[in-house]
């Protein structure tokens, strides 16, 4: 190498070693200022370190997010990180991705909403009809609580009975959250209560529970793959065919319905959802989070004559639920699934992921798993102490942070299309350097003298 060209090369580095500290810094002033900002409105914001920036060490943490694409997500002062969170669920494709973009874009050139329908409208209905064989009516909504309400107001409309047995997250709609008291979601309690929940593929458990409500059940709501467990369970299994079938039965014998919630697991799922690859047709099912791939949609889908008995009954009637550019986002999004290999790349990925960092915590000596189907997991320590747990949590947490991985406070991840291998690859050597810390720090006692984010409570 020529002197030159090496002094060039020294201060072009130097140059940008210099700009990196300079956007930190400017990054670091404008997200303290943001943050204050946003929390004297507004103090709920999900931020996986309760709003801690900064590490006693210097390590920084995300507090705000400045930008996404694929699988990545970079903060305000330019640090990248590889997320698993992917907007709640709401990309399985990957962050912005580019036909998805054009489609939005190509859409922007009208109004997003009118009164009246759109042929947009009529093509994502299509693709629907197609990917769920049979269904007579759709809905559309902007959130999944929108469509899980509805469901539950069609349940009870076209049954005229009342209580619905439910199993997983439905959303924040009142005939789900009342289950919650008036004290915890100040939804006035009813005596006796409407709504009561059964374990996930727990098949006698729920036989009790249907017939002790047999005479005045509406519908039996469930997520029928890996629902949310808790933070002892993780994330469920994947459903047993039986657990499927009897629900279908014990529901169809009483004339009640059967509703699937597929939030999560629509297109998610091999086959394009639960009900599509396990044979087992549900009567109502619930969409949202991945047909837009981060548009705000959800839809509702029907079958038999439901809809004709119970939408009238149902004072469904969102504003925006005709809004054309998520459509033209739910149009594009599901093209790409039906041309590519999505969930297959998700189940594979997912796979390789429980894999390794249950690998990894066999070597770092730490007991626990990673649960849950590979469309989306969560890792759960096994220590009997819910303190340890808790402190192991936190401090895993903090340490894949640090290193560049943003996952769920309570250990959930959601692998998308855009994970590929080398990201894979960086993921597990990032936990199985994590878990190396979070071992040692058990055994010698020091899990809270390492922690320096909030603990991350058991929910
Ligand atoms: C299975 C399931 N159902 C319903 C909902 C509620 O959806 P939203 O938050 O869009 O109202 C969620 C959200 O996480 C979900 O995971």
């Amino acid at each position: 190498m020529q002197a030159g060209s090496e002094g060039r090369s020294v201060s072009t580095n130097t140059l940008k070693r210099l700009r990196g500290l300079l956007s930190r810094a400017l990054g670091r002033g404008r997200e303290a200022a943001l943050w204050q900002q946003m929390q004297k409105l507004h103090p709920w914001s999900y931020t996986p370190t309760h709003g801690i920036a900064w590490g006693r060490d210097g390590t920084s943490f995300p507090v705000v997010i400045d930008r996404a694409r694929g699988c990545r997500i970079w903060d305000l002062r330019g640090k990248e990180y590889i997320d698993y969170t992917m907007g709640w669920g709401t990309t399985v494709l990957g962050y912005c991705h580019s036909e998805v973009q054009k489609a939005v874009r190509s859409a922007m050139g009208s109004a997003p909403l009118l009164a009246y329908p759109r042929p947009i409208q009529a093509e994502v209905q299509s693709l629907l009809e197609r990917d769920f064989p049979g269904i007579t009516g759709v809905a559309f909504g902007k959130n999944g609580s929108d469509v899980c309400t509805l469901a539950a107001r069609l349940c009870r409309g076209y049954t005229g009975r009342k209580t619905i047995l439910y199993c997983g997250y439905h959303g924040w709609g009142d005939f789900w959250a009342e289950q919650h008291g008036f004290s915890r979601s100040s939804i006035p309690e009813r005596h006796p209560a409407l709504i009561h929940r059964f374990r996930f593929n727990d098949t006698g458990g729920f036989m009790a529970l249907f017939e002790q409500h047999r005479s005045d059940l509406a519908g039996v709501m469930l997520e029928p793959s890996g629902p949310w467990g808790g933070n002892d369970i993780g994330c469920e299994p994947d459903a047993d065919q039986g657990f499927l079938e009897t629900l279908r039965l014990a529901t169809r014998s009483v004339g009640a319905l059967l509703v699937f919630d597929e939030i999560i697991t629509g297109y998610r799922y091999l086959e394009g959802s639960v009900q599509r690859a396990r044979g087992v047709t549900p009567d109502l099912t619930c969409l949202g989070k991945a047909i837009a791939s981060g548009m705000p949609l959800s839809a509702l889908l029907a079958r038999g004559d439901i809809m004709q008995v119970a939408f009238g009954k149902a004072h469904y009637g969102p504003t925006f639920q005709a809004e054309a550019w998520s459509f033209a986002a739910a149009k594009a999004t599901i093209e790409v699934f039906h041309r590519e290999p999505v969930a297959l790349h998700v189940w594979k990925q997912g796979e390789a992921l429980r894999q390794g960092i249950d690998e990894a915590l066999r070597v770092a000596g730490i007991p626990g798993h990673v649960k849950g189907p590979p469309f989306r997991m969560s890792i759960c320590f096994g220590e009997e102490q819910g303190e340890i747990r808790e402190l192991q949590r936190t401090l895993l947490q903090q340490e894949i942070l640090r290193l560049g991985v943003s996952i769920y406070n309570n250990g959930v991840m959601l692998p998308s299309y855009a994970h590929d291998d080398t990201t894979l690859e960086r993921t597990l050597e990032v936990f199985r350097a994590a878990l190396i810390i979070v071992g040692r720090a058990t055994r010698d006692g020091s899990l809270a003298a390492k922690i320096c984010i909030p603990l991350l409570r058991e929910m």
